[in-house]
């Protein structure tokens, strides 16, 4: 039986206090996320528990248990509070996926700080926009990154410590950058932790916005009592659950589940820090017999390029739930992970924003492929017309809403007041992406607001016709964007990568489009196809379309600070 029971009945008798219950909470009560996480779990008799498995590249393995993990965030807090630093100062994260992130994270928050996860691939650019926009105190690195900040520190005041966690003594540090040693320190057994309480800012995760300058979305420790029962609810944690989440912390995936929601259950967490490749990542889970898996579409569609035959050479029967996040999940991704591991992709939609899954499939509920399932019990949602702002009927696409007091909601953009407010219309919180409501309640997602195709009049999701596309043999990916048109305003565009083996050509072309006719309303249809070796992407793995179509119109491209690979 799934931790969620029924979903039906679910939804009748949920209330957030069940999850303050569960955590001992009482409105006015102390909340640390870092104590959550760490100490109560220690409290609770699984001491000596794994908290952490983590394999990096060269192979190396480190285990940690949930004691050991709470003498290390005690260890990295004591430390900076000795430096100086203060409750609600932000404290950055600029590392790998090694393990004192982890630590460090929530050892940022049993201090009082606020963290500020940044995801270790940005370059200078990238990372002083955000550092000055916080007015960042602090910045914990590894000797690799250093550079990067050295590149930038003059030009922020603000940022008083450098902290370099693997430093190895060899060249000389400069002023202001200290050197911090996990096995030489000495160990903190009993740290006071600050007393934070609900409304106690938290993480501070940038997203970036389609123009502009990336926003801070500020959250609070409250966050917890949404991130524990929807990482039970949703992901289903079990006790003897091995649960890999693929996110970097960098993103707010990579907190929220990949951080929170499974220690604050006292769940074993797995992290591979490496880099994508479809070996590896299935002998990751066969290793250490990964019992839930959290990912996201693009990792699955590359999942998908690299056939079935690798899956089977591999034993993932240790494998009972699937959930993916962060694109809108093809329906044919979940009719694969069926096929090859027995079991469904569970989408989950949120956003930095929400802090937590808000609309889901959960265990237990039909899956409708394709579809993100129904709003998370506590969760008000609804679709709302798209210039009235009102709650629209059955089956018509309009904007998603959410009713805004859900524990993880952001509580401002820092510093930008005034966006956050514009958030908020006719009391909903608008997400400002697009989808519709089947008649059994099932939410389907057609596109971000700013992706939507107007072509002569008639408004196109990409997402229907980008899976419509991954529906044929050679397409391994492809982003649809509206390519402006003087006839129709815009015509539909499709860009595609083609699995190995497969050749652009006339050929090809043609046979994709006749494929596609089948499948697509006349107006969604492409008039063009370009075959790319890539897509613009996003670090945390979104299709950029519309870094597709400022190149198709030669616009300007806007903030591209999060693109993952070079135009
Ligand atoms: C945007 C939020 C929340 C974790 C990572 C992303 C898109 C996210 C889905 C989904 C369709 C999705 C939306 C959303 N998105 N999940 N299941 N189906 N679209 O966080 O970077 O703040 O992005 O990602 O467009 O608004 P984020």
């Amino acid at each position: 039986m799934a931790n969620i029971g029924s979903y039906e009945s679910k939804l009748n008798d949920f209330s957030w206090q069940i999850a303050e219950k569960e955590l001992d909470y009482k409105p006015g009560d102390i909340i640390n996320i870092g104590e959550y996480c760490t100490d109560r779990i220690c409290r609770m008799g699984k001491k000596d528990k794994l908290a952490l498995i983590w394999k990096e590249h060269s192979g190396d393995i480190k285990k940690y248990t949930f004691d050991q993990m709470r003498v290390h965030a005690n260890t990295i807090a004591h430390y900076l509070s000795g430096l100086g630093l203060q409750n609600g100062d932000r404290i950055c994260l600029f590392m790998d996926k090694i393990p004192e992130l982890y630590f460090g994270f929530l050892g940022i928050l049993k201090m009082g700080g606020v963290a500020q996860p940044l995801f270790s691939a940005f370059g200078p650019e990238s990372l002083i926009t955000r550092l000055e926009d916080a007015g960042t105190a602090a910045i914990i690195t590894q000797k690799k990154h250093l550079s990067k900040v050295r590149k930038i520190v003059n030009d922020l005041p603000s940022l008083k410590n450098i902290i370099v966690v693997d430093y190895d003594g060899k060249k000389p540090l400069k002023d202001g950058e200290t050197a911090f040693f996990m096995e030489k320190e000495e160990p903190i057994e009993n740290y006071d932790i600050f007393p934070a309480k609900a409304e106690t800012p938290s993480v501070l995760h940038y997203t970036s916005g389609t123009t502009g300058k990336p926003k801070g979305a500020q959250h609070v420790h409250y966050s917890l009592i949404s991130q524990y029962i929807s990482a039970k609810y949703v992901l289903d944690l079990n006790d003897d659950d091995i649960y890999w989440c693929t996110a970097d912390p960098g993103w707010v995936t990579g907190t929220s589940y990949g951080i929170i929601g499974a220690w604050a259950n006292g769940v074993t967490q797995c992290v591979l820090d490496a880099g994508f490749k479809a070996q590896s990542w299935y002998d990751f889970i066969e290793e250490h017999k990964v019992t839930v898996w959290y990912s996201a579409p693009t990792a699955i569609r590359a999942l998908m390029k690299e056939g079935d035959e690798i899956v089977k050479e591999h034993d993932l029967s240790s494998l009972r739930h699937l959930c993916s996040v962060g694109e809108p999940l093809n329906a044919e991704a979940v009719i694969w992970s069926e096929k090859v591991f027995g079991l469904p992709f569970h989408d989950t939609f949120w956003q930095t924003e929400t802090g937590s899954i808000v609309i889901s499939n959960y265990p237990g509920m039909k899956v409708k492929p394709g579809s993100m399932g129904k709003p998370f019990p506590g969760i008000t949602a609804t679709i709302v017309d798209l210039k009235t702002h009102e709650p629209i009927e059955t089956g018509v696409v309009g904007l998603i809403a959410i009713k805004p007091g859900w524990p993880a909601m952001f509580r401002t953009y820092w510093k930008n007041e005034k966006v956050y407010k514009s958030k908020f219309i006719n009391g909903w919180y608008i997400c400002g992406d697009r989808a519709s409501i089947d008649e059994d309640g099932y939410y389907w997602f057609v596109g971000r607001d700013d992706d939507v195709i107007n072509t002569g009049g008639h408004l196109v999701g990409p997402f229907e016709i980008e899976s419509a596309l991954l529906e044929h043999e050679a397409v391994a990916e492809s982003g649809v964007i509206g390519k402006p048109d003087p006839v129709n305003m815009e015509v539909v565009k499709a860009f595609i990568t083609l699995k190995a083996g497969f050749e652009p050509s006339d050929m090809i072309n043609l046979e994709i489009m006749n494929f596609i006719r089948k499948k697509l309303s006349p107006l969604a249809m492409p008039q063009e196809i370009e075959f790319v070796d890539s897509l613009p992407k996003t670090r945390s793995g979104k299709i950029m379309r519309r870094v597709l179509k400022a190149r198709e119109t030669g616009e300007d491209i806007g903030d591209i600070s999060t693109l993952e690979n070079d135009l």
